[in-house]
This record gives structure tokens, sequence and C-alpha cells, in this order.
């Protein structure tokens, strides 16, 4: 094979190769893409398939699978990756659980449930939410130990569990929420001592435990607490 051939060959080849990695990387995109905004609307067509009560009908007609979740009350999106951003459900009088699906909203940054009847346990994949900075389902009607998983939503600056049925104790991976500025988790049946690094979070401003059945001292470090 003579010189020219061979380096004409050799750029045709590099020329099919480098259009066919384009190719599978385009269609990679192409592909997550799809695949995480249909993920999202799987997620919240669970959460309706879990709501048993909706009084004013605002999820019936409003959500429906016709439209893009970006357009369904109380949603809204990502506007560069159509991802769902926050999630505000709340005071309209929904009574249901929390299906494991929701865990998959991993854009999630804010999801507001208080002021409904949603009951039962928080299934553990709300654990995925890692971008989370507020969470609030306070007045509802959750039950089960306050969970452990807690500690891994890393992002959280509000959380409000207040007026719900929690029980068991505080646990100690809330300490590893850095730059948690809101903890509220009075009206609950919570027991046990206050953990001491509760005392020694440094972001912490608004601290409500009233009404549940703790016991021992709180331990303040640098912290002014509302009580
Ligand atoms: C659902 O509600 C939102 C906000 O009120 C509205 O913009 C949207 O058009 C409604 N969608 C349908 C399908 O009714
Ligand atoms: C959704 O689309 C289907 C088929 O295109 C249609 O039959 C149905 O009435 C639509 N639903 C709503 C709520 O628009
Ligand atoms: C989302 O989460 C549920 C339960 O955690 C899981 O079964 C499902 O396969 C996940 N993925 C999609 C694409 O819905
Ligand atoms: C949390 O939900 C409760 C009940 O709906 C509401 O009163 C409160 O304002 C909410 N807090 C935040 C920070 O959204
Ligand atoms: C604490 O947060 C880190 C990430 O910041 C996480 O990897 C770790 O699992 C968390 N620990 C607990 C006990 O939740």
């Amino acid at each position: 094979m003579n010189n020219k051939l061979y380096s004409s060959l050799c750029t045709f080849f590099t020329y099919c190769f480098s259009l066919q990695l384009h190719y599978y990387f385009f269609m990679s995109l192409i592909v997550s893409g799809t695949n995480f905004t249909t993920r999202d609307k799987h997620a919240l067509v669970a959460l309706k398939s879990s709501i048993t009560q909706d009084p004013h009908h605002f999820l019936t007609h409003n959500w429906s699978t016709n439209f893009s979740v970006c357009n369904w009350f109380g949603v809204t999106c990502d506007h560069r990756h159509g991802r769902v951003r926050t999630l505000n459900l709340g005071d309209m009088g929904l009574s249901g659980t929390i299906p494991s699906h929701l865990g998959n909203l991993s854009f999630l940054i804010e999801l507001n449930l208080g002021g409904n009847t949603f009951h039962h346990n928080l299934p553990q994949e709300l654990v995925h939410l890692r971008r989370l900075k507020s969470l609030n389902l306070s007045y509802n009607e959750f039950s089960g130990n306050v969970p452990q998983w807690i500690g891994a939503l890393s992002s959280l600056q509000h959380l409000n569990l207040k007026n719900n049925r929690f029980g068991g104790v505080i646990p100690k991976s809330i300490s590893n929420l850095t730059v948690l500025e809101t903890l509220e988790i009075g009206h609950n049946l919570i027991e046990g001592s206050i953990p001491y690094e509760v005392g020694r979070m440094s972001q912490l401003r608004i601290l409500s435990m009233s009404v549940n059945h703790l016991s021992g001292p709180l331990f303040f470090a640098w912290n002014q607490f509302v009580l």
C-alpha cells in the first residue's frame, strides 16, 4: 500500500470513528435526558396515585399525563434540564402516603406537603434527595421514627416535622446537617435526650422542640435558640 492511500484511509477511518463517537455522545445525552424527565413524571404519577383524598380536585384534573409535569399545579422545573425543582402541595386537604418513587426526584430542592393529612412512615428512598434545601412535612399525620437517614440530606437548610406522630429519638446523624438553619420538630412523640451535637450546629437559628417526651439538658455552644 502506498503512503498516500494509507494516509487517506487513516483520515477516513478517524473521521468515521469520531462521527460515531459524536453519535453515541448525543444519543446518550438524549436518552439520559428523556430518562430523567420520565423518571420525574413517574415519581409524580406515583404520588398522585398514593393520594386517596383530594377534596378540591387540585390534582384530579390538573395533573394530566398529557402535559409536561412542569405545567402541573404546585410543580416548578429547572429551565435548563426540565427537571422538577420544587413541589409545593401545602394546605390542599390532601390525604395519602408518600411513595418511594418520590426519592427519584433528584433535582428537588424544596418539598412542601405541610398542612395536609399525609400519614404512614417516610420512605427510606427520600435519602436520595441530596439537593433538598427545604423539607416541610408539618401539620400532617406522619408516623414512625425520625429517620436516621435524615443526616444524609446534607443540603438541608429548613427541616419542619412539627405536628405529626413521629416517634423514636432525635438521631445523632442530624448534626451532619451543617447548613441547617431551622429545625422544628415540636408536637410529636419524640423521646430520649437531646443529642449533645444539636448544640454545636453552627448555622442553627430556629430550634423548636416543645411538646414531645424529651428529657435531659440542652448543651448550648454558640447558638441562640427559640425554644
Ligand atoms: C394546572 O394548573 C396550573 C397552575 O394553576 C395551570 O397553569 C395549568 O394550565 C393547569 N393545567 C391543566 C392541564 O389544567
Ligand atoms: C389526554 O389525551 C387523550 C388522548 O390523546 C385524550 O383522550 C384525553 O381526553 C386527554 N385528557 C385530558 C385531560 O386532556
Ligand atoms: C424510581 O423509584 C422506584 C422506587 O424507589 C423504583 O422502583 C423505580 O424503578 C425508579 N425508577 C423509575 C424510572 O421510575
Ligand atoms: C410549612 O407548612 C405549614 C403548614 O402548611 C405552614 O404553615 C408553614 O408556613 C410552612 N413553612 C414553610 C417554611 O413553608
Ligand atoms: C453525612 O454527610 C455526608 C455528606 O456530606 C454523607 O456522605 C454521610 O453519609 C452523612 N452521614 C450520615 C450519618 O448521614
